[in-house]
């Protein structure tokens, strides 16, 4: 399978600025292709070491990235990485920083009071024409977007880990987004290089609304008994072509991640049985095992 680094897609949409709400994981791969792709993009967040972290994981990523388009070739890497680099700002004041904003993608922590309040402010700060989008897994963008008035111009682009390598850019519509914006959005997610596919704003959209519940699956069994966690991972990826088995993808993408998400739709929809958290799903959390990042969950990792 070819990934897709693509860094020379013309830019025939209507965004050129983009302002990055949240400098985390999801908010550093998003600004990063956003300024592969040639845009000038604004990285927020209001914690000062985020920041600095920020910028040492994007220049870490651009320089795996460049190593690839440019394998033989040190100078044009060095090109690529200096003048992507170049385009990225970073900002404590989400309030300025989205003044010149053409585009804003918040990926700020999965909390609806603070996605609320912040989405409050940016609608005062950012001129008319700015669409808003938020990079949620599994809140409702119609929520999100309630607290603005510019609900015809808001939407969900969902990215997915590692975002420089991973290809598909959900795209998501609420009733009221109208099709100007819908086809802007789907215009800069090609323009950054990604697939883009349309969901209507569901739990979890596509991906996760199929995902979640299968990792959920192969935690009750690994509960029951049926299989190790070592030979499901292998019978997915061997005999299902994942590139990961469900419990190597659980500890990558965060334990405490996963159990949130499961709480947060079992809480909200109780009657849907996929969406009931598994209880070695809890207990691992509870005891600080969330996989890759604390060195351990349903693996130990020795770096
Ligand atoms: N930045 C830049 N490049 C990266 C990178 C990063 N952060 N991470 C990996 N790469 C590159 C590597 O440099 C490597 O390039 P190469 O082919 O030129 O050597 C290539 O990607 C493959 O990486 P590795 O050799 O290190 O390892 P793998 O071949 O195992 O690939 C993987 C790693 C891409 C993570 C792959 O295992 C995979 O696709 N896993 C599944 C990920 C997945 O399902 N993500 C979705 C999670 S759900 C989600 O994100 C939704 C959210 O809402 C929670």
């Amino acid at each position: 399978l070819k990934r897709n680094f693509s860094s020379t897609t013309t830019l025939n949409n209507i965004v050129k600025n983009v302002t990055v709400i949240g400098g985390g994981l999801m908010g550093s791969g998003i600004a990063q292709v956003s300024a592969q792709a040639g845009q000038n993009v604004t990285v927020v967040d209001v914690n000062p070491d985020v920041l600095k972290k920020t910028e040492a994981s994007i220049q870490t990523s651009i320089t795996r990235v460049a190593k690839k388009l440019h394998k033989d070739d040190t100078a044009a890497a060095k090109k690529f990485i200096e003048e992507s680099l170049s385009r990225v700002k970073y900002s404590p004041d989400a309030q300025k920083a989205v003044e010149q904003a053409d585009l804003v993608v918040e990926a700020i922590v999965e909390n609806l009071d603070l996605k609320h309040d912040l989405f409050k402010r940016l609608d005062e700060a950012a001129p008319a024409k700015t669409l808003f989008a938020s990079n949620t897994s599994s809140l409702s963008i119609g929520e999100i977007a309630s607290v603005t008035k510019r609900k015809d111009r808001f939407g969900g682009l969902h990215f997915f880990n590692p975002v420089p390598v991973m290809r598909l850019l959900e795209v998501v519509r609420i009733p009221e987004t109208t099709d100007d914006t819908y086809e802007a959005m789907m215009a800069w997610g090609k323009a950054i290089g990604k697939t883009c596919i349309t969901c209507k704003d569901t739990p979890g959209f596509v991906v996760n609304r199929l995902l979640v519940p299968y990792m959920a699956e192969a935690m009750k069994m690994l509960e029951r008994g049926d299989a190790s966690a070592e030979d499901i991972d292998i019978a997915m990826k061997l005999g299902a072509g994942y590139p990961m088995g469900p419990f190597e993808l659980a500890d990558y993408t965060g334990l405490d991640t996963g159990l949130f998400i499961m709480d947060g739709w079992h809480k909200k929809f109780p009657d849907n049985e996929l969406f009931n958290p598994p209880e070695i799903q809890r207990k691992l959390v509870k005891e600080g095992k969330l996989g890759r990042k604390t060195g351990e969950g349903y693996y130990k990792y020795t770096k």
